[in-house]
Formats: structure tokens, sequence, C-alpha cells
């Protein structure tokens, strides 16, 4: 059974990831209209994966004995100056998601709920994969600068990479 101050921060973890699947189905979207799609592909795909975070959060409270809220969403950014403004704002909110993950963490060991610390182990590993991967792609962006040729080249990798984890069951971008 969760007690309330752990059922408050998975519910919020909850509301977090959700805003994460919206934030980048917004930068999904901006990708598409601007013609890399192999960038949407990857932002799209990380939109669902967001909210597979937030099933399995919605999941593990219920199953606990807890009762999972699923929140209003506020509307996410939309105007994005590039692609690198893109990965930025990204792995900003990515950053923001640690803090936020590390906070769950932190109430499961005050309560002692080492049942749900060791459930939010997982978010703390895809977390530094997030992080990770997003700090690549922004050094990439920084090498490729204005070159039209580089940009091309980077969008289709990240159309590859998107086609390569699809059969994953995709948990890890
Ligand atoms: Fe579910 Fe990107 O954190």
């Amino acid at each position: 059974m969760l007690s309330k101050k752990i059922e408050a921060a998975l519910n919020g973890q909850v509301a977090v990831e959700a805003s994460s699947s919206q934030a980048y189905l917004a930068m999904a979207s901006w990708a598409e209209n601007q013609g890399l799609s192999g960038t949407a592909a990857f932002l799209y795909r990380h939109s669902d994966e967001e909210r597979m975070h937030m099933l399995k959060l919605v999941k593990f409270i219920n199953e606990r004995g807890g009762k999972a809220v699923i929140p209003a969403l506020k509307q996410p950014g939309t105007n994005f100056k590039s692609i690198t403004d893109i990965f930025q704002a990204l792995l900003h909110h990515e950053t923001k998601v640690t803090q936020e993950i590390n906070g769950v963490v932190d109430t499961c060991l005050k309560e002692k709920d080492y049942t749900t610390h060791n459930f939010m182990q997982w978010y703390v590993g895809e977390q530094i994969e997030e992080e990770a991967l997003a700090r690549t792609l922004i050094d990439k962006l920084n090498l490729i600068g204005n070159d039209k040729g580089g940009l091309y080249l980077f969008d289709r990798d990240l159309q590859g990479m998107t086609g390569m984890a699809s059969g994953k069951g995709g948990a890890n971008a």
C-alpha cells in the first residue's frame, strides 16, 4: 500500500511524463512542417515513449492500492527557431525531469518505501540515457552549424535510429 506522500509524488511524476509527451509531440509536428522527416519520426517516437513512461506509473500506482490521477495539461511551446533550439529545449526539459525523479526517489527513502524506490530505478537509468542522447545530438548539430548537407545527413541518421529502435518496443530514447 502506498503512503499518501508517495502516491502524491508518483502522481506528480505522471503529470511530468504526460507533459513531456505533449512537449515532444509539439516538437515533432514543428519538425514535420519544416520537412525534417527523420527528426519528426524520432520526436514522434520519443513522445510515444513518454506516454509509456506515464502509463507505467499509472499502472504501478493503481496496482499498489493508490489512485492514479490523469492530469490536465498546459499547451506546450510551439515556436522553435531551429532544430538546435529543439534539442536544447529537449535537454533542458529532461534535466528538469531528472530533478523531479530524484525528488521522488528522495521521498521513497524518507518514507522507507523500498518497493517504490526499486520501481523508480528504471526511471533513474532512463534519464541517464536520455540526457546523454540529447547531449550527443546537440554536439552533432553544433558541428554541422549552417551546413545544409550536414543537416540533411543528421535528419537521415535520426530516421535510421528511429527505424532501428522501433522493433524494440521503444523505451530507450
Ligand atoms: Fe520520461 Fe524523458 O523522461
